[in-house]
């Protein structure tokens, strides 16, 4: 076959079985060649839909003989270009793969498909009245797969932790073909090395996932939101701080200063007023929510929170934490055609007022608009700057505040990226969180996937050539 491309052999060896689910039209490759961020697109050669585990396994075979690059792709709601398809390749679509395979509401745990998404979870556990729900909660209708690929977490991980705490077990396939489950079902285990771990998080560079076993939540009896606006960034925190130390179990508390509030306000139109706000979100029986909210709003007035007010009531609820959700593009909405360049860290919750005032030292004179929020209960913030396609002077100021504020965050003990990834936007920083942990990285990387077919490009920084 001397002289044939591996990209036709690939197509050669895999057309016969996958058929119309295996496609090189270009809308197609467009549509995989980006998620939601500013990273330039690239796009594959190729896109396959498996809907099983042996077609997996497939793919993954032709392409590490052929050595083309294998991207996994989930529902592409990532914002650190972890799917974009830099060297090209094969990009595995898991959509398909959307069964969920079982349930076992007494042991609150549920096993599904890799490309199985959580709303569509959340509404079998709800149709079957399992009294469960699946609780991370990244905002976009990501798949499981890809969430735990990413190690996602999001707006109610305060509570419910991240992914990393919510993946029981996973099934992969490695990049020589083998299959594995990382573990069963139970709690706990100490049965080797934790397989779980390492992949959970791995951005697809170690092994494509391809089922999940999540852990379930008990469903609420009551929920309430409350929404308080505070005089300044450092009582917010501090008030969070104090709910959490008080061990109220609060299910969310998001922190949006006033510039995101603005935006959320022109966005989704609310008429909120325009200074640093905490949403807050109680969980529990009736009288559980009572008390929570009552105790919570004691502690706001204390640290000049003002016009604390709760709500029961389902719609105003739903439509206050879709503000929330669609936070991303109220920011982007800010400036017409702009794309999003997101910075992601996390620090200990007592630095946090601390980082944040950095952060904003740092955005003085910015150019940009650069609303700052998010996960204030876990110590965890975005500033989301929404910059104009292809200004490279724009990128470039941008970049240096973005790297600025992570220098900052691992000043205080904490990380370049609480919950994105690195994906291609933050490999340049992970030496200055790991130092000589990268290269231990690199190890377990080389020895998972010596052709370096998986997801190549992503996560490790590139090895600059000694000279
Ligand atoms: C959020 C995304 C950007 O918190 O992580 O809205
Ligand atoms: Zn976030």
């Amino acid at each position: 076959m001397s002289g044939v491309s591996p990209m036709t052999e690939l197509l050669e060896t895999l057309s016969p079985h996958f058929g119309e689910r295996l496609s090189v039209s270009d809308a197609d490759r467009d549509e995989h060649a980006a998620d939601v961020s500013h990273h330039d697109p690239a796009r594959p050669q190729v896109v396959c839909w498996p809907e099983t585990t042996d077609e997996v396994v497939r793919v993954v075979n032709a392409c590490r003989d052929l050595v083309v690059p294998l991207v996994p792709y989930g529902a592409g709601t990532a914002v650190e270009g972890g799917v974009v398809a830099t060297a090209g390749g094969l990009c595995l679509d898991t959509s398909r793969m959307n069964r969920i395979l079982a349930i076992h509401p007494r042991d609150m745990d549920a096993t599904v498909q890799a490309g199985v998404t959580r709303e569509q979870l959340n509404a079998r556990l709800e149709e079957q009245d399992t009294g469960t729900f699946f609780a991370v909660d990244p905002g976009a209708d990501a798949t499981l797969g890809g969430m735990a690929a990413t190690s996602a977490s999001g707006s109610n991980s305060v509570r419910f932790g991240t992914m990393r705490d919510n993946v029981l077990a996973v099934e992969a396939v490695m990049a020589d073909g083998s299959v594995i489950r990382t573990s069963g079902r139970a709690r706990k285990s100490v049965a080797g090395y934790d397989l779980t771990a390492l992949l959970v998080g791995s951005e697809g560079t170690l092994g494509v996932i391809t089922e999940v076993t999540l852990k379930l939540a008990p469903l609420p009896t009551a929920i309430a939101a409350a929404v308080c606006p505070f005089a300044t960034i450092d009582g917010a925190v501090d008030a969070v701080i104090e709910c959490l130390a008080r061990g109220i179990p609060l299910a969310r508390m998001e922190l949006l200063d006033e510039v995101q509030m603005d935006a959320v306000n022109r966005y989704s139109g609310f008429d909120h007023a325009r200074q640093p706000t905490v949403f807050f979100e109680f969980l529990g029986s009736e009288s559980a929510v009572v008390e929570q909210s009552e105790a919570v709003g004691r502690i706001v007035a204390e640290f000049g929170g003002s016009d604390f007010c709760w709500a029961t009531d389902e719609a105003e609820r739903e439509r206050l934490w879709q503000a929330r959700h669609d936070g991303y593009y109220a920011t982007l909405a800010l400036r017409e055609g702009s794309i999003g360049y997101v910075t992601d860290v996390c620090v200990p919750v007592t630095a946090m007022a601390e980082c944040i005032r950095r952060a904003r030292q740092e955005l003085v004179g910015c150019s940009v608009p650069a609303p700052l929020y998010g996960h204030v209960g876990d110590g965890n913030f975005h500033v989301v700057f929404p910059i104009r396609p292809g200004d490279a002077a724009e990128l470039a100021e941008v970049r240096r505040i973005s790297d600025a504020i992570a220098d900052h965050a691992l000043a205080l003990d904490g990380t370049i990226t609480g919950e994105h990834g690195v994906g291609l936007g933050k490999r340049h920083l992970l030496e200055r969180e790991h130092g000589p942990g990268v290269a231990v990285m690199r190890v377990i990387k080389q020895a998972l996937d010596p052709l370096g077919i998986l997801n190549p490009g992503k996560v490790l920084p590139d090895v600059v050539a000694a000279d």
